[in-house]
Formats: C-alpha cells, structure tokens, sequence
C-alpha cells in the first residue's frame, strides 16, 4: 500500500514538474503578436519562388533590417531596389517611443515572418509587438501616399464612467495632438488628459514621416472619426492604418513620454509631456 501511494505521489510530482516546465516554456517561447494583411484582394499578383523580384525583396528587406542601415535612426525607414517591373518598395516604421535596439529587432522579425506569412506576395503589411513597429513592402511606389487601408481597430471592453464627457476629452485630447504630430518632424505626439472621474487618459498619434502634414491630419480625422462608430464609451482604443496610427488608453501609460516629445503650448485641461 504504502509502495503503491508513494509511487503515486512520484508520479504527481513528475508530472507536475513536467507542467511547471512545459509552462515555463510556453511563457519563454511566447510568439510575438502579429496583425498582418497580404494584399487581401491579391491586386498586386504574385511573384515567382527564385525570381528576380523575389531576390530583389529579400535583399532589400535585409538591407533594411541590417544595423548598418540605422545611421541617423529615426525608426522611419523608406527603401527600394531593383528595376521596372522587379524594383521592391518597403517602409519600416516603429512606434516613436521605441528604442533602436529594439526597433531594430521588431522588424528583424517581421521581416523573416511576414514574408513567410504572405508567401510569393508583392504587397504584404504587418504590425508585430503590439504595433511595436510596422512593416510593408510592394511591387508599387507606398511613398508619400496616404493610405487608410487596410486597417484594424482594437478597443478594450470596458466603458467610461460619465461616458459622454469622456468622449469629449478623448475627441480634444486626439484632436489636438493630431495638430502636434502634424507639425513635428518624426509625425509623432503623446500627450495626456484628465478625464471626469479624474482618471489620467494617454494619448498617442503617430504618421509615416515620409506624408505631408496634410496627408497625416487627413489620416488621423479619417481615424478620430471612426471612434463614435467602433469603439464609443470604451476606455482605450486602437486605430492602425498603413499611414497612420491612434491609441489611447485609461490609467496605463503604453509609451515612454521621455521620448520624442517637444515641449508643447499649454493648453487647458490638458497635462502635457515633455
Ligand atoms: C509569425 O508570427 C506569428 C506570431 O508570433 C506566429 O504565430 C506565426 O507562426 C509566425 N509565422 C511564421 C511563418 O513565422
Ligand atoms: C485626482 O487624481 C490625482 C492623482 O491620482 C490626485 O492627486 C487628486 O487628488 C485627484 N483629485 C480629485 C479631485 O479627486
């Protein structure tokens, strides 16, 4: 008996050790989160395995993805190669609080996953880490051109108290750091609100550098305006376009304000970074 129960308890422990592990595993191996899109209606084609577009795709994304490639790091990058119908365009872009290492190795990893995830595509974007950063490539010049698709919407799933002013904090505080990042050279702006049960609401807006100032307000109002629709009352949301980028959240400060921002007029009932 006494034999039979401890060879029970042996073989708990076993495989309680075996969870644990398997556990600890599961949390180191963690993949990194994605959100991508190939060229959902296929508009761009497909290139050929071991074609000359293909060559010029791979070699590009490893030139932008390269560590010599970030002198004078900005997190933006605009890069083509090749010729006519092979010439590759790509933009790399990384959340404007995110340090070069680690921007770095986002789109490292972007770049391995999103060719395979949208195999023989010439037109692919994908979001890794959170919208750590960005990554998109094509077959067409993407420079300066405002795009709003394809795009996603994240919203959390809890309401604002008081939800109507809420609202309007949320509205003034976007609007106005849409006109901060227009005006700033990186396209990129942070900035926080006093919401009406005092809760601290973090804002962040964000446009590939490479648009005009019009283009970037264009993008965001796209975006401020889908807010009602999409995400109205909710305490944190997301709007991710391939030009542009929104997000605010409730009491959780997503992005390191010592980063980026200039120090701003001040304005009433907002608290600003700098
Ligand atoms: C791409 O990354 C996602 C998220 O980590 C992962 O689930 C997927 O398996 C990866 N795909 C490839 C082909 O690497
Ligand atoms: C608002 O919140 C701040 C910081 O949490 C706190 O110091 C302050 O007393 C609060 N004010 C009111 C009116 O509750």
């Amino acid at each position: 008996m006494r034999v039979v129960s401890s060879t029970i308890l042996f073989s708990f422990l076993c495989s309680l050790l075996l969870v644990i592990f398997i556990l600890a595993y599961e949390t180191s191996a963690q993949p990194i989160s994605v959100k991508y899109f190939c060229d959902q209606n296929n508009d761009r084609g497909n290139y050929k395995s071991k074609s000359t577009f293909q060559t010029n795709l791979n070699t590009l994304l490893s030139t932008l993805t390269n560590s010599n490639t970030q002198i004078n790091y900005n997190g933006f990058y605009k890069l083509s190669y090749g010729q006519n119908t092979d010439k590759v365009y790509a933009i790399g872009l990384c959340k404007g609080d995110i340090q070069p290492d680690i921007c770095h190795s986002c789109l490292d990893k972007a770049r391995v996953n999103l060719t395979k995830l949208c195999p023989n595509r010439k037109e692919a974007i994908g979001w890794y880490d959170d919208e750590t950063c960005m990554l998109r490539y094509s077959d067409r010049s993407i420079f300066g051109r405002m795009e709003i698709g394809p795009a996603y919407f994240v919203w959390n799933l809890h309401d604002a108290e008081k939800a109507n002013r809420f609202n309007k904090v949320v509205k003034n505080l976007l609007e106005s750091l849409t006109s901060r990042g227009v005006a700033s050279q990186r396209k990129y702006a942070t900035a926080t609100a006093i919401g009406p049960s005092n809760q601290t609401i973090y804002g962040l807006v964000q446009c590939t550098p490479d648009l005009s100032g019009v283009d970037c307000s264009g993008c965001l109002h796209e975006s401020i305006s889908v807010i009602p629709g999409c995400c109205n009352n909710r305490i944190g949301a997301r709007i991710v376009r391939p030009s542009c980028y929104l997000r605010y959240e409730t009491n959780f400060e997503f992005y390191d304000p010592t980063v980026g921002a200039a120090p701003p007029p001040p304005a009433p009932a907002f608290t600003f970074h700098h």
